[in-house]
């Protein structure tokens, strides 16, 4: 591997240097210098190319990721931050394979344009755990496997959920006004959560008056409701794909002197999102301005550590490996959901959840 050469000969030249000049404690340190060379050889070298910081939930997942990969448990950590660009994630993954890593592991923002990289990535002869979003090749021997969510379950978790609250409260399917502000566009958490709700709307009849990109932030969730409150008086659920939008998304409605809350009859408009990943999602779900989230787990650091360990023990992973979610609200209208012939239960949380 070259940059573990590299290291080693710069060690060896220290070595060297230390016993031309030396003393006892010299002695000891080179004895000890040596230890840590040997130590580091052993340890798997893993490059891991996140995506981003754009959310709460990005947060958890590089944490996630960064206390399973420690030297305690015998792993080098490279850790590139592509900001939101895909260009700067193709660059992190030629830098891994430069410096020969043992494996390769991808968050990528976006699922189309890997196919040239993961071959190079291929050739070089370097698995690719493909993690949370997926990658969409043309050849699927590009990566060792994923793991993830199923996005688009997600979305239909959260458009039945409205749709039970609605059959409850005996809204017609017409009262239903609905915006939907996106994540990143062409990334699978976008992807599978937009036709979560589309599918439901054209199912339900009820009007999806816009679909607009709020990239997972914050601020841009704020923005862009902003915005969409202008354009229409009558929205009366904003539908968004994650946490940190519907934050945004809720500063926007109260700013406009409306109120986030589930009674649409009553003019509240009703919110609803993905992730739960933290403190202040929980606490707008008790409040009720946020009526339901379809849970999104960050967790992946152990996932990835587990295929890792297999491969090395010469094992096969599953090629797709999906993770089990929930869909959290404090509102008890609706208890369950029955999708594609399985039944979900709902999690209802309470104050207690909060402590
Ligand atoms: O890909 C997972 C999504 O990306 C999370 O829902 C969102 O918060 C994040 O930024």
């Amino acid at each position: 591997m070259y940059w573990k050469k590299a290291l080693a000969a710069a060690v060896f030249f220290m070595l060297g240097m230390l016993q031309m000049g030396c003393g006892s404690s010299l002695d000891h340190k080179s004895e000890s210098l040596g230890r840590e060379e040997e130590e580091a050889e052993h340890r798997i070298v893993v490059g891991f190319s996140q995506l981003g910081a754009e959310s709460d939930w990005r947060s958890e997942n590089t944490e996630s990721m960064k206390s399973s990969f420690t030297e305690e448990n015998g792993y080098t950590l490279i850790f590139e931050d592509g900001q939101q660009k895909q260009a700067n994630q193709i660059r992190a993954i030629r830098m891994f394979i430069q410096q020969e890593v043992d494996y390769i592991v991808l968050a990528p923002v976006t699922e189309t344009g890997w196919d040239t990289v993961l071959q190079e990535a291929k050739d070089a002869g370097i698995p690719v755990i493909i993690v949370d979003r997926k990658v969409d090749v043309s050849d699927d021997s590009l990566f060792t496997c994923w793991v993830g969510s199923d996005f688009e379950l997600e979305g239909k978790k959260a458009a039945e959920w409205l749709n039970q609250y609605a059959l409850a409260k005996g809204l017609a399917s017409g009262d239903i006004h609905v915006v939907n502000i996106q994540g990143t566009k062409g990334s699978s958490a976008q992807i599978g959560r937009t036709k979560g709700l589309a599918d439901a709307a054209a199912a339900n009849g009820w009007d999806l008056m816009a679909e607009v990109i709020g990239d997972f932030t914050r601020a841009k969730g704020k923005e862009v409701m902003e915005s969409l409150l202008k354009q229409y008086d009558n929205i009366n659920v904003v539908y968004c794909e994650n946490d940190n939008e519907a934050f945004g998304a809720i500063e926007a409605i109260e700013a406009a002197g409306r109120k986030a809350g589930p009674d649409i009859a009553g003019g509240e408009i009703m919110v609803i999102s993905f992730d739960g990943v933290n403190e202040e999602a929980i606490r707008y779900i008790l409040e009720g301005k946020i009526i339901c989230i379809a849970e999104c787990n960050p967790l992946h650091g152990p996932r990835v550590q587990a295929i890792i360990e297999l491969l090395e023990e010469g094992g096969k992973p599953e090629k797709w490996q999906y993770v089990d979610e929930e869909i959290y609200s404090a509102n008890e209208t609706v208890k369950s959901l029955m999708i594609d012939g399985m039944e979900y239960k709902v999690t209802i949380l309470t104050q207690k959840d909060r402590e």
